[in-house]
């Protein structure tokens, strides 16, 4: 291999690439910055125990001065940066209660993106892996300013989504639709390189992946479902249990090597704990380019129409049979 890279392909080439097909160019314009945001965290994430920010209580540092969580400190990355990239009029994030609106100019720009800044946050003070998740919708009506409608659609209407895995290397893995395509960071030079070409699912293997200490918290077909995943008694077969407890790294494990993450609602939280539009869809809008399913248990994700920014959904994603088992199963 040559010791230049100048045999791989860069993302913004490829994002290029992609859209060059009658586009404007302005969706490869917002994924630069997306994975500059995803530059800035690796950094700040990978520096984080050096500067005193691990831990979330948020407290002091051997400095005296106030430490930022890290939780906190990625999403005023994603704020600033797209504060300087016009073609994105909104943005929500699961850290914050409400939409932030860059400007009352109608003309500011056609879409909106929606953010989980740093998923799996509980894993810095074990130095194990967190990611962030993205997702763009295009504006319906751009004659008018951006509002909440923008935001509360349907996962197929998303014009792009992904995440960024912060692990031993910072992977970026984005669909504009069509195909999934992985890049890795190389640390070196600054710039993700296309490691990961059209990444599909696989079919009938890897693992399963669920807190099953909430198993009291299930209902009885929930229980007797995962019981099935543990015992090896499903019909898709023998499945290895892994959990990371880091929800973009326990998907990114699911979508390379096949199987099921579960997130399952509970008798008291039927909706369970993930978000819907920070999380699952954008999530749901991987797997279903890459092959794979997303469902409620009841009902594709993205056929779920979002009725509230924050709102929450049980989730199973992963290959398609082990995600129709599921549903079955607990339709049963
Ligand atoms: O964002 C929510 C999250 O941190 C996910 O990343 C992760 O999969 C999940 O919570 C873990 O939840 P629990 O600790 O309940 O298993
Ligand atoms: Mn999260």
């Amino acid at each position: 291999m040559s010791e230049h890279l100048t045999h791989l392909t860069l993302a913004d080439q490829f994002f290029r690439d992609q859209g060059s097909a009658g586009g404007s160019g302005e969706l490869s314009t917002i994924l630069n910055r997306v994975t500059l945001a995803a530059r800035m965290i690796a950094n700040t994430v990978l520096r984080a125990g050096l500067h005193g920010n691990l831990g979330k209580t948020g407290g002091v540092n051997v400095q005296g001065e106030e430490v930022k969580e890290l939780d906190v400190i990625s999403n005023e990355i994603f704020e600033e940066v797209f504060d300087r990239t016009p073609v994105v009029a909104a943005i929500a994030s699961e850290e914050k209660d409400d939409v932030h609106y860059y400007s009352e100019d109608v003309q500011r720009g056609k879409y909106v993106l929606l953010h989980d800044p740093l998923d799996g946050s509980g894993n810095v003070d074990i130095n194990g892996s967190m990611g962030t998740i993205f997702s763009i919708y295009r504006r319906k009506d751009v004659e008018r300013p951006a509002s909440l409608a923008d935001f509360l659609r349907q996962g197929h209407e998303q014009v792009a989504a992904g995440y960024m895995l912060y692990g031993p290397a910072t992977l970026f893995v984005y669909s504009v639709g069509g195909t999934v395509n992985g890049f890795t960071l190389d640390r070196s030079v600054g710039a993700f390189f296309l490691t990961h070409p059209n990444i599909r699912i696989p079919e009938g293997k890897g693992s399963y992946a669920v807190n099953e200490a909430n198993e009291g918290k299930w209902d009885d077909k929930t229980r007797a479902m995962v019981r099935a995943f543990r015992e090896g008694t499903t019909d898709c077969g023998k499945r290895s249990a892994r959990y990371v407890g880091a929800l973009v790294a326990d998907f990114h494990r699911t979508l390379v090597q096949g199987g099921v993450y579960m997130y399952p609602g509970e008798v008291q939280k039927p909706n369970g704990k993930l978000r819907l539009l920070y999380e699952a869809k954008p999530l749901a809008f991987i797997a279903r380019q890459a092959g794979g399913h997303a469902s409620t248990g009841r009902m594709p994700i993205l056929d779920v129409q979002a009725e509230e920014l924050h709102q929450r959904t049980p989730l199973y994603i992963g290959s398609t049979g082990d995600v129709e088992e599921i549903e079955r199963r607990l339709r049963g």
